[in-house]
């Protein structure tokens, strides 16, 4: 696990726009399924950033970010909701998710995905 000193925040935020800006040119995804999804979990959320930028742009999605560190800003929109657990832990969400998001994650962190992930979902992985 990594320690989230502010230095960490701050690199992971120059991460966030060199992929989001500059290789993404300013897409915040790539699959065709982000567009239309209802509830939507950024595995790994880190600071954030891509969850908020998401829940601004689909504001009728509901958006679920998840880490171990809670790095999370205090003032969010109404559509996010951050979440502090361990992706490696028992799976618990019940309500399944449409779209999901893993960013700069580490393979050992994505499991059950074909178990919780509806047929007609999709995913971003980067
Ligand atoms: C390199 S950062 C990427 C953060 C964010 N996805 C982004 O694009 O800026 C990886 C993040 O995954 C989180 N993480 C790693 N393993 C995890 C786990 N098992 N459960 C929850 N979060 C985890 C870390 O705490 C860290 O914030």
């Amino acid at each position: 696990m990594v320690i989230m000193t502010a230095q960490e925040q701050e690199r992971l935020e120059l991460q966030h726009y060199m992929l989001y800006d500059v290789t993404m040119e300013g897409e915040l995804f790539l699959s065709p399924g982000g567009k239309h999804a209802k509830r939507v979990l950024d595995m790994g959320a880190g600071t954030g950033t891509w969850a908020i930028g998401y829940a601004h742009a689909y504001p009728e999605a509901e958006v679920i970010g998840v880490d171990l560190s809670p790095i999370f800003p205090e003032w969010i929109p109404r559509n996010v909701q951050f979440v502090v657990d361990d992706l490696e832990d028992e799976w618990n969400w019940t309500k399944r998710f449409d779209f999901i998001v893993a960013r700069f994650l580490s393979p050992t962190a994505f499991r059950d995905l074909g178990d919780d992930h509806p047929s007609n979902g999709s995913s971003d992985c980067s």
